[in-house]
């Protein structure tokens, strides 16, 4: 007899954001020695570059970093399609569509949020892309762009990317203005709704619905999970990673990979010691865990160790055991008491 088994916590449950110039592959196999179940993204690829640029340096990812979502950048259905393909064939589990970067240099490519205004567009880009590969196809967007109302412009989206067979969308609860703002004021500017997502899940019960955008705890995760079916984090996770040591037990009710902060940045030493060997500089990857012990005695003294030594030519492992023996004392209060 054929047993289905039911996965009761889809990685999408808790996802770290995709982040551009920081979520490179050191920081996503870091983020991994803290989660082994949270699912990691990519920084945004566009599609020229998968295209015609140095494959393996832009979506080459260590098999340790899986669960791992390439997200792509681009309004070219064809060209989405073969780059899907090929994120596909190297092993990405999910393939990513960005409708959410307001950056000018993204619009001019007529990619990125300005797409929430071309919701037929993007159906096309969705469809092409789940013809070409088998892992879920998902969207990240945004509640609506400029003088757009997200009410309606959210609803007539979503009904677009859910027709053409989206797996999951990903809504990060504010409006991105593509005129005046920088990328950057972007993310805290314009106010936060997350009640329009919630309205969103509400209305759409068998599309997974992730919510994403000034999420600062896994205490705020988890109240989130009450009204959608995932959340992602972005700047908290990456600039507190020790956050994500309490994703696996609070969020999946797994135990977590490593009794502390430190244990796991000691787990780092082998991935820092292969990647040295092969010419990458210290400060590539102890750049990402900089925030790891923030708001502990000894936090400072330890960013500041690294930020001063790891820059030196030739220096090693050896910096971040020197660091680590500067962080002492009690670590972090948990987000939640005892799951
Ligand atoms: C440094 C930085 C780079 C980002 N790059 C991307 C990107 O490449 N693709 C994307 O969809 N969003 C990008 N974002 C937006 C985040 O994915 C996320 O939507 C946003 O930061 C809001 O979530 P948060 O409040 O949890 O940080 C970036 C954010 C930051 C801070």
């Amino acid at each position: 007899m054929t047993r289905i088994q039911v996965k009761p916590n889809p990685p999408h449950r808790f996802s770290v954001a995709p982040m551009m110039e920081w979520t490179d592959r050191h920081c996503r196999f870091f983020h991994r020695l803290l989660t082994r179940r949270a699912l990691l993204y990519t920084e945004m690829v566009t599609t020229g570059a998968v295209l015609h640029g140095k494959r393996k340096d832009l979506i080459g990812f260590d098999p340790f970093e899986h669960p791992l979502a390439l997200q792509l950048g681009g309004s070219d259905p064809g060209a989405l399609a073969a780059c899907a393909q090929i994120g596909a064939e190297t092993g990405y589990d999910e393939i990513n569509l960005n409708v959410g970067c307001p950056s000018d240099r993204v619009q001019e490519g007529r990619f990125g949020a300005c797409l929430m205004a071309e919701p037929a567009l993007v159906g096309e880009c969705v469809a092409a892309m789940k013809a070409a590969v088998k892992v879920p196809v998902t969207v990240k967007c945004r509640i609506g762009i400029d003088e757009q109302d997200p009410e309606e412009a959210l609803a007539i989206f979503a009904d677009s990317v859910a027709r053409a067979g989206a797996d999951q969308l990903i809504v990060h609860a504010r409006k991105a203005w593509l005129k005046g703002l920088s990328p950057r004021e972007n993310r805290d500017v314009p106010p936060l709704d997350y009640g329009r997502v919630y309205r969103l899940k509400a209305a759409y019960p068998d599309l997974p619905v992730v919510i994403n955008g000034g999420i600062a705890s896994l205490e705020a995760a988890a109240s989130h999970l009450d009204h959608v079916d995932g959340v992602m984090m972005g700047r908290a996770a990456y600039q507190e990673p020790w956050r994500l040591l309490e994703v696996d037990p609070l969020l999946f009710g797994e135990p977590a990979p490593f009794a502390s902060p430190a244990d796991a940045a000691v787990a780092l030493i082998p991935h820092i010691e292969r990647e040295l060997a092969h010419g990458v500089r210290l400060a590539a990857i102890t750049r990402h865990i900089l925030g790891l012990f923030r708001g502990v005695p000894g936090a400072r003294a330890f960013r500041r160790h690294l930020a001063t030594h790891a820059v030196k030519p030739g220096a090693g492992a050896e910096v971040l055991v020197a660091a680590l023996a500067l962080v002492g004392g009690r670590m972090h209060e948990p987000d939640i008491a005892a799951a």
